[in-house]
């Protein structure tokens, strides 16, 4: 995982709009979030959760196959935001494609992924959920603005002949409800012009409400679906990982499970709402600290914009047995001088075309 070093907390908010502390922590149970700095962006903090992956995988970024990256604060519409992540990782032969299902996409390609490596026709893969969230939130909307942060979790899935892994997923999806969580220009449909920019149409709108009812709706009920699809009850389950958006969503999802919340993972209150990183964010930290063991059976679930929702179920099994310790890190430098160095060549190629034309 990676986070931003800068903490925007409840009482700095409360020098920005019209709220307090008392009514953030109330109602979603978030203390503070991270914010991106100049510097940062969705593919930088993507590349540092990539490389640690890697790091912990034990894997050169030129043994991946594939790369995912969910993020609902893509760089570009296109280039995806994978292919930063690909070239400045030195993944040079992996694919690489961006995943929008808003914050549920880091379960979708998990998904993706698994069943990608199933098929039997790539070996490893690596999902990455990013995000600099915070530069589509309108710092006066207090609906909004108190809610995100940004951040990036990354896991690397490998072929094995050992049982566990991705177990069963639930992917569902109901369009119906687009316009409740939406960032309403700046897509094909409503180009940026400068009419969009004054009515502040490229923020995130969102209708918290119903956001919040169909959140408690559908993560238990997804959650049972994917465990009776995997044949497991919620008494073979050590740990729920849940999208971090809001605490009380969480209470209300745990009441509806009749599941104590000590078994869910929550870290919402220090880093917000990070959408598709929130999930790999709070499953790394609950896998340093030690609560997350091999062997256990975890049920990731996830929700957001579109509208989207999906469970999958998992038996953790850790990295593969170590092998010769490499430092993914150092690829980075040659990665960077192989980037520049197809750059320059390009540049030549360019002008001996144009001397040919
Ligand atoms: N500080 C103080 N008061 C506020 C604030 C604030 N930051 N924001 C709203 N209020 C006010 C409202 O104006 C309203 O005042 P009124 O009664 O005078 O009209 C009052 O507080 C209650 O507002 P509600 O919107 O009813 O508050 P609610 O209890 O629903 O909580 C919240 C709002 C926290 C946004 C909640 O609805 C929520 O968490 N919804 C789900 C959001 C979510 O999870 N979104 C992300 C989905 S994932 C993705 O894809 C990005």
């Amino acid at each position: 995982m990676a986070v931003p070093e800068k903490v925007l907390t409840n009482q700095d908010l409360e020098k920005m709009v019209d709220t307090t502390n008392e009514w953030i922590l109330s109602r979603t149970g978030i203390r503070e979030r991270r914010i991106v700095n100049e510097s940062q962006s969705t593919s930088s903090l993507g590349i540092e959760a990539a490389l640690k992956a890697l790091d912990v995988a034990n894997l050169k970024p030129g043994e991946l196959d594939l790369i995912i990256c969910a993020t609902s604060s893509p760089e570009y519409i296109f280039p995806a935001t994978a292919s930063l992540i690909q070239d400045r990782i030195g993944a040079n032969k992996a694919g690489a494609f961006d995943l929008l299902a808003a914050c549920t996409g880091f379960v979708y390609g998990l998904n993706m992924a698994a069943q990608a490596i199933r098929s039997g026709s790539i070996k490893r893969a690596l999902v990455v959920g990013a995000e600099s969230l915070t530069r589509y939130v309108n710092w006066e909307d207090r609906n909004t603005c108190i809610l995100f942060g940004d951040g990036a979790g990354a896991f690397v899935l490998e072929a094995s002949q050992e049982p566990g892994g991705v177990l069963s997923s639930v992917l569902r999806s109901d369009g119906s409800g687009s316009e409740l969580l939406t960032i309403p220009a700046s897509g094909s449909k409503n180009p940026a012009t400068e009419a969009t920019v004054r009515a502040g149409l490229h923020y995130i709108y969102m209708e918290g409400k119903e956001v919040f009812r169909f959140a408690t709706r559908v993560m238990a009920q997804s959650t049972r679906e994917a465990l009776a699809m995997a044949g497991l009850t919620l008494d073979d389950v050590q740990w729920i990982i849940p999208h971090q958006a809001n605490y009380r969503i969480i209470e209300t999802a745990a009441r509806g499970l009749k599941m104590p919340l000590d078994r869910f993972v929550i870290n919402v209150e220090r880093y917000g709402n990070t959408s598709t990183a929130s999930i790999p964010i709070a499953a790394c930290e609950a896998i340093e600290d030690g609560r997350v063991k091999v062997g256990d059976k975890i049920v990731f679930v996830g929700f957001g914009g579109g509208l989207t929702w999906a469970s999958l179920v998992a038996e953790w099994t850790g990295p593969s047995a170590p092998r010769k310790k490499v430092d993914p890190r150092r690829y980075r430098v040659w990665a960077r001088l192989r980037s520049l160095l197809r750059r320059v060549l390009r540049f030549f190629e360019g002008i001996i075309w144009g001397r040919n034309a």
